[in-house]
């Protein structure tokens, strides 16, 4: 049977990956109130279709940070790509280049940063941050993305510590012992003890820290996981260039808003500053429309780029961003929006349920 949407993907993947890998993709903090919650949000928002327009010809093209990407939906962050697919992050930036879209790279890539951009030379590339203890690994892995042509940092913000994920202590999940991580090290500086191991997340990292990237490097700062008014006008005062609002798919403060609920109360503190992007929940390509529709410039994608992985690697992955590409094409003509730049707020209401 055809896959015909992202949770058919989601089904094959749980299928077939270990108990082990399924639960730690799937998974979420605590009671998994706002993994569930990123979806449910989306669910209380109907759409307010405009009728009697012309649209032979739908353009899903924007930009994000002045660079053009097919359509407004574009990968997330996500660790550990080898678990579910040998090449890992090779295969997901093959994909993502292939769509003309932006990937954003993790910090834990089971892949080098070398061999990513090797073997996708041409697609849009982020590098996220998890800022390190180690003040100068982090400069270093900072302009190493720069010399690599990576074309924006983003700092993930909302993990001073990790959550509280149940099933992966269930399953004692140890990914440093269990994964071959790639070395964060450049490969001139290796020595023979992985640097990754010794280099937990610096949960002191604040505003301050962001000057002091923002001194290292020409690229643009993105903060990932802001969800308040007021971290989005110290963001703007920081002179950051743009904001993921995100609960980190519910992976981490666990009963926080889901990020489309927190999307509205941020886009309007930054006054158009800076752009403004989601990820959390994004399903289906009328969820992408009702994110465009209440300030987002573009969406990105966690788990269904995993379930994508799963399937197929590369193609896999491919197939996923063309499904959801293609029904945002088909939202887009349903409420008769020829360009992105027409998605507005009046295509947008809630429900009272
Ligand atoms: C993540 N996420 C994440 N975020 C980040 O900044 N760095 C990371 O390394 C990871 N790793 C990671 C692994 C896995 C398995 C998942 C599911 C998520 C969070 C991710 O970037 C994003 O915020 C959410 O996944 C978006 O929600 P959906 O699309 O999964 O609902």
């Amino acid at each position: 049977m055809p896959l015909v949407c992202l949770t058919d993907f989601q089904a094959y993947a749980q299928e077939h990956l270990s108990k082990s890998t399924w639960d730690f993709i799937e998974g979420g903090s605590d009671e998994c109130f706002t993994r569930d919650d990123n979806i449910a949000a989306f669910k209380k928002i109907r759409l307010r279709p405009r009728y009697l327009r012309d649209v032979r010809e739908v353009d899903t093209r924007t930009t994000i940070q002045g660079e053009e990407i097919m359509a407004p939906i574009c990968i997330a962050p996500t660790g550990f790509h080898c678990l579910v697919w040998p090449d890992g992050e090779m295969s997901t930036a093959r994909a993502a280049q292939a769509a003309g879209i932006c990937y954003i790279i993790s910090t834990y890539a089971s892949c080098s940063l070398e061999d990513i951009v090797a073997t996708a030379p041409r697609g849009l590339k982020w590098f996220q941050l998890y800022p390190t203890s180690d003040r100068q690994l982090n400069k270093q892995l900072v302009q190493r993305a720069e010399a690599l042509g990576f074309k924006a940092l983003v700092i993930t913000v909302d993990t001073p510590k990790m959550g509280n994920r149940r099933c992966d202590f269930r399953n004692q999940l140890d990914l440093q012992r269990n994964l071959l991580l790639k070395d964060l090290r450049s490969p001139k500086e290796r020595h023979t003890t992985p640097y990754f191991q010794m280099s937990p997340i610096d949960s002191s990292f604040c505003w301050n820290d962001i000057t002091w990237l923002q001194s290292l490097t020409r690229l643009p700062i993105i903060l990932k996981g802001i969800l308040t008014k007021e971290d989005a006008e110290l963001a703007v005062k920081h002179n950051v260039r743009g904001i993921i609002v995100s609960n980190h798919g519910g992976r981490q403060l666990d009963d926080v808003p889901a990020s489309i609920d927190a999307l509205t109360e941020v886009v309007a503190a930054v006054k158009g500053k800076m752009e403004v992007y989601l990820d959390g929940g994004i399903r289906t390509g009328n969820d992408v429309l009702k994110a465009l529709a209440l300030g987002a410039k573009c969406v990105f994608l966690g788990r269904p780029i995993l379930w994508g992985l799963a399937y197929k690697g590369e193609h896999g992955v491919e197939e996923v961003l063309n499904l959801i590409k293609n029904e945002f094409h088909t939202s887009m003509s349903l409420t008769g929006c020829r360009l992105v730049a027409e998605i507005n707020q009046d295509l947008v209401q809630f429900s009272r349920l």
